[in-house]
């Protein structure tokens, strides 16, 4: 124990098994699991269909190579471009990996032109290799890592006069979360990001949707763009993209696959069967009847969340769409939060210092945000307990 590089804060939790919205730890004890992977496991752990699947593909192979047709591969990328926009994906690891393929895309389709810089926003998270650490808009990710990569600008989320004023003629896209997640769950107004897209059009600019956080659901719609009315240039995906296991989607619209020939880019991972096998199953689950449900459990989840604002003054805000929700408090308790619910055998987590964030998988129940926004009231409770 103790040889892992301690670049992660951990809850004093030891996993020993996990099913469904519960994860258990070694001395049996459970817990409700609200962070769900941070947004990975949105079917719950283990789902029945995903591990079927798995179990199915293992019994076939487990990695062959790029080098080779795979048919999990074609069968995905087919499920998801017509679920998306007609276009070519491009499969990965990671997050990270599918930001920095659209980065590249942007360096590589403004090859002499002179035309390579990224607006991206302040507050936003795109991944920690050097390029997307670069187009993440927080200082604090970038402390000790500079030089960055050069070609990004930062505008100012949902105000669309900022992005106007960062235009340049070396200006070639834009990058946004439709939903900042790790920012503090911050949700674009529908106005702004259809803004963007005229802008974009205007400009001749990529408009880049970072659906990383927000995509396969998690929103109520099965990405965030659809809720928008707002289709981007560029998708960027992962998280629950694998079903549980690694998996990052690039999804690049008609007619940009011009820029790629063979070679141009690669990955001896990406798309590994395994992981492409367990994201098509959940592709395939994610119906409209569960999006209606994570849209009724949604609402659900702010309205009772909103009840409680009235009742605490230590809420500033609540905010999220679907069943992506985060509380900011006027003070930097939600640290405090976490260790309170944990100590209630419910698992939420803390984006920021100030701001507790809920991303419960799609399969709990009314009666289930029901505890955790009970429980939530203990907490606030006891704030104002000693407080007095
Ligand atoms: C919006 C967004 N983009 C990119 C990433 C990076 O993804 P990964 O950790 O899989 O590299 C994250 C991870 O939290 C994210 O939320």
């Amino acid at each position: 124990m103790g040889n892992i590089l301690p670049v992660y804060k951990k809850v004093a939790i030891t996993v020993a098994r996990a099913q469904g919205k519960y994860i258990w730890d070694l001395s049996g004890r459970k817990y409700l699991d609200f962070i769900s992977g941070i947004s990975v496991n949105v079917l719950g752990h283990r789902p029945p269909a995903v591990v079927k699947a798995v179990k199915d593909q293992l019994g076939k192979y487990m990695h062959v190579s790029n080098l080779y047709t795979d048919m999990t591969q074609e069968k995905y990328a087919d499920l998801l471009i017509k679920k998306t926009f007609p276009g070519k994906v491009f499969f990965s690891n990671s997050g990270t990996e599918a930001n920095e393929l659209a980065i590249k895309f942007v360096r590589k389709a403004g090859e002499g032109k002179n035309k390579f810089r990224i607006i991206s926003f302040a507050n936003s998270f795109h991944g920690r290799s050097m390029s997307t650490l670069s187009a993440t808009g927080q200082k604090k990710f970038h402390e000790g890592f500079r030089p960055l990569l050069t070609g990004f600008d930062f505008a100012k989320f949902n105000d669309i006069s900022s992005v106007k004023k960062l235009i340049s003629p070396r200006t070639a896209a834009v990058l946004v979360e439709p939903v900042q997640g790790e920012g503090g769950v911050y949700p674009a107004e529908k106005t702004f990001l259809r803004d963007l897209k005229k802008l974009c059009l205007k400009h001749k600019l990529f408009l880049i949707f970072d659906e990383i956080q927000t995509g396969f659901g998690r929103t109520g719609s099965l990405f965030a763009f659809q809720k928008y009315g707002v289709r981007p240039h560029i998708l960027t995906l992962a998280k629950a993209a694998g079903g549980g296991l690694p998996l990052g989607v690039t999804v690049l619209g008609a007619g940009l696959e011009k820029y790629f020939t063979y070679g141009s880019h690669g990955s001896t991972f990406g798309g590994n069967p395994l992981a492409v096998t367990a994201g098509l199953a959940t592709l395939r689950t994610i119906d409209a009847k569960m999006l209606k449900r994570v849209s009724a459990l949604g609402d659900h989840f702010m309205k009772s969340l909103s009840k409680l604002a009235p009742r605490f003054s230590l809420i500033k805000e609540i905010r999220g769409e679907g069943l992506m929700l985060g509380v900011e408090f006027k003070k930097a308790v939600a640290g405090d939060a976490v260790a309170y619910l944990f100590g209630k055998g419910i698992l939420v987590n803390a984006c920021k210092d100030n701001i507790l964030r809920f991303l419960p998988p799609f399969i709990i129940r009314k009666g289930d945000v029901d505890l955790v926004v009970g429980e939530l009231a203990g907490f606030l409770e006891s704030e104002s307990a000693g407080v007095k």
